[in-house]
Order: C-alpha cells, then structure tokens, then sequence
C-alpha cells in the first residue's frame, strides 16, 4: 500500500496507448470499495472514452487541457440532497481511483470542477445530468509519458505532525 501511496503523482502527460478493461474494471472496483458516511454512497461515476467529449472537457478550466491526451476520463458525480457528507465521500471515491491507477501502473491527475460554477454547468449539461447532482472532478488514466520521481520523505513538512497537543 505505501508503495502506491509514494508512486502516486499527478501525471499529466500520457501515451496513446490504450488502457485494458481488465485495469480498468479493477479502478472502478476501487472505487465501489470507497468508504461511505452512513453508507449512503451518494455518488455516481461517469467513464468517458469519446474523443469529443474529452476534447469538450480539455477546455473547461485553465488546468484542465491535459484532459485530451488521456484515453480514458472518470468523472466523479455527488448527490448534495442525498447527503452532506457527498463531498467527502466523493473525494474518498476519487484518491481511491488515483491511488488504484497508480497500483494498475497508470498515471492519473485530479482535475477540479467544483468551485468554477461555469465549468460545473457545462459538465452537467454536456453529461445530461440531474440538476441537482454535483461535479467534483475529473480524473483522466493513461500510462504515463514520463515517470515522476515517487515521492520521498524529504517532500513533507514533518513539523505537521504534533504529538499528544497542538
Ligand atoms: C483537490 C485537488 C484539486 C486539483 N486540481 C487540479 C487541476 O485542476 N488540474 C491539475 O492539473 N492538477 C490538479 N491537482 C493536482 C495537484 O496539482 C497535485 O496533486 C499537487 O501538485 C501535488 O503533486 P502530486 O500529486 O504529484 O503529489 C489537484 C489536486 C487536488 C488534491
């Protein structure tokens, strides 16, 4: 586990190569797995393949462009009215997907949409979404063009951890 944990980078560059159902089945298994505030799961996963769509979503925010290289797109829908914890669980939904493409040797990147009101309605009207459901992001998989370094104990602040009091 802390191997995938370390390997995880946000990649942002990736091969044309396609990515087998097999890897893929196994990041959506992930991402069931995901732990859910009482249960309720209030979340869907849209998975996009269509040149154009991907094309469509590349544009949506200035973060967003690496979006059409990837061959494969996972967006992450909340349910807000189902429950106020959606946006934790989704997130859970989405670093489980991150951390299994990683493990599957794919590369991913979490690309935010909640937050930019504009990029969010485009995606609910590009994807016929529910009014009332929520984009949080978009995470596109596809083995990466070039390796980034794991990450190392010399990336992290230690003084972040207190011990017994802040
Ligand atoms: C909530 C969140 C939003 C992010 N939004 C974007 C984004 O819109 N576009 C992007 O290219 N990267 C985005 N990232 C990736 C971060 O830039 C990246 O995780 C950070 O630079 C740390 O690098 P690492 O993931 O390689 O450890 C986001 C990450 C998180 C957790």
């Amino acid at each position: 586990m802390i191997e995938a944990i370390k390997k995880r980078r946000a990649i942002r560059q990736y091969l044309a190569e396609k990515i087998s159902d097999e890897k893929l089945n196994e990041i959506i298994t992930a991402a069931m797995y995901a732990p859910s505030a009482n249960a309720k799961y209030p979340w869907d996963l849209v998975v996009i393949k269509n040149e154009e769509i991907k094309e469509r979503l590349s544009k949506l925010t200035p973060w967003s462009i690496h979006l059409k290289e990837a061959p494969v797109i996972i967006a992450v829908i909340g349910h807000e009215k189902e429950s106020s914890d959606w946006l934790e669980d989704c997130s859970i939904v989405a670093e489980h997907i991150w951390l299994e493409a990683t493990n599957q040797g794919l590369g991913s990147c979490w690309v935010q949409i909640r937050g930019n009101d504009k990029a969010e309605k485009e995606v609910k009207e590009l994807f016929h979404m529910p009014e009332d459901y929520r984009v949080l992001c978009l995470l596109p998989l596809g083995v990466p063009a070039k390796a980034e370094p794991e990450h190392t104990k010399d990336d992290f602040d230690r003084s972040k951890v207190k011990q017994e009091s802040y």
